[in-house]
């Protein structure tokens, strides 16, 4: 397994390209599930998700192309999906088990074959993540769904049916997953307490140009009216939010100064209030944006994620790397997840100075953070570690970094080449 090695302490600067966002991207390529036409996604990230969930589609009997990058060099590559005919309506287990959003898959395909076979997919590292909302959110449009033997069986033979679904939580994945099965159904279908996180505009978006009718976008009641049949279309994944905040930390946790090109800072209203708040100075351009510290010392301040538009968890372990180097102690409640936490331990080897209590953590912060080695648990828990090793003194070791691999685009090269010490040491195979 590939490991990161960090020698911190030096200040960033320069410009970085953010790519195309991985969690917007994913929905994107599964909605192509819903047309015999072809999908042309622009700006798509390199990434081993992406990868995962291209298996994936092939296993349905989805063609791929790759082509490159797009006119006008946004750096993402262009991508062709053509789901002429669905092969296979079953993912298999063995696909699943490497990506939760892979679930993503049954929207569409009960949508469009009238049935599907998809893998439980299992907990993870962050939590239990159950997909019973996206079950009983199917089943509230006419579906029958039995799990057998670890997989889910859904089918709807004579199609989805519209209805209004109240989702009691909110949640990214079920809403997409409904999205997409709602533009296929029968009649006009609500989502009430819908998530409004932009990757879910940008689905939206994009299964409009499909033909889809959908109004409500970016509220929490999404209203679309079904289609008999959806249409090829070309649309450009939009910036990633979380890799946006990620290094706008990663300015500030080394004292140094980064250009965000093509960074959309609108996505990130309420982290970047926070951020600010913490001693970034965020100036925005036509470009992106330039990220630097406001003072020289960055403040504790208190956080608590929550769902769009509120504090990302997908920014909750970098923030708190942040924090463990500010002046003055900060609260960081998680309310999304049940676990994660698990950077913490990580930290305490770099002597970060947190304490844990249920889902909130209590962050004193130091003067200094020191390397060491250390071991990554998930995606976001990794780009936190590196964070710290970029601010800390000596050498700090990421193990696992397979996680940064599936959601960061080359983090160690877009950060070498603004100045930090870091390499890949690559596994001897
Ligand atoms: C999406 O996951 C993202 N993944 C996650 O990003 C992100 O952390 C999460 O949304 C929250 O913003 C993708 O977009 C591919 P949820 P998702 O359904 O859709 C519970 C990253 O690092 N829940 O909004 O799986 C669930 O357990 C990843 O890039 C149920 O109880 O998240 C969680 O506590 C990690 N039953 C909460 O809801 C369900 O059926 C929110 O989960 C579904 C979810």
């Amino acid at each position: 397994m590939d490991r990161i090695r960090i020698r911190g302490g030096r200040p960033l600067h320069g410009q970085v390209r953010i790519s195309g966002s991985k969690n917007a991207a994913l929905p994107l390529m599964a909605a192509a599930l819903l047309t015999e036409e072809t999908l042309r996604l622009t700006n798509l990230p390199h990434l081993a998700d992406i990868a995962t969930l291209a298996n994936v589609l092939r296993q349905h009997g989805v063609e791929l192309r790759i082509n490159g990058e797009a006119e006008g060099g946004s750096g993402g590559s262009v991508l062709e999906l053509t789901a002429a005919r669905i092969i296979n309506a079953r993912a298999e287990y063995e696909l699943v088990r490497k990506m939760r959003a892979s679930v993503l898959v049954l929207g569409p395909l009960l949508a469009r074959q009238g049935y599907a076979e998809v893998s439980l997919p299992g907990g993870c590292a962050i939590g239990t993540r159950p997909v019973d909302l996206h079950l009983k959110a199917l089943e509230t449009l006419g579906a029958r769904i039995e799990l057998e033997e670890g997989y889910i069986k859904a089918e709807a033979p004579n199609g989805l049916k519209g209805a209004e679904v109240v989702f009691p939580k909110v949640s990214v994945g079920a809403t997409e997953n409904l999205l997409m099965a709602a533009a296929l159904a029968a009649g006009e279908t609500r989502l009430v307490n819908a998530a409004r996180e932009p990757e879910i505009g940008d689905l939206a978006a994009c299964l409009t140009k499909m033909g889809a009718a959908i109004t409500g976008v970016g509220t929490d009641t999404l209203t679309i009216q079904g289609v008999a049949r959806l249409h090829g279309a070309e649309h450009a994944v939009i910036p990633d939010r979380i890799e946006t905040g990620t290094y706008a930390m990663a300015a500030a946790i080394t004292d140094g100064e980064l250009e965000l090109v093509g960074a959309d800072v609108g996505q990130l209203r309420a982290a970047m209030e926070k951020l600010t708040e913490a001693g970034l100075r965020v100036v925005e351009s036509n470009r992106g944006i330039t990220v630097s510290r406001s003072n020289g010392r960055l403040r504790g301040i208190d956080v608590s994620t929550d769902p769009y538009p509120g504090f990302p968890t997908d920014l909750q372990a970098q923030f708190m790397a942040l924090m463990a180097t500010a002046d003055g102690a900060s609260m960081v409640t998680e309310t999304i997840f049940e676990n994660r936490f698990m950077h913490v331990p990580e930290l305490h080897r770099m002597g970060a100075n947190i304490t844990i209590d249920g889902s909130t953590a209590l962050v004193r912060g130091r003067e200094r953070l020191v390397g060491a080695p250390v071991m990554a648990s998930d995606l976001r828990a990794s780009a936190g570690l590196v964070l710290a090793g970029l601010a800390a003194e000596g050498e700090t070791v990421v193990n696992r970094v397979y996680h940064l691999d599936r959601g960061y685009e080359h983090m160690e090269e877009k950060l070498a080449v603004c100045g930090a010490d870091i390499e890949r040491v690559r596994e001897n195979r």
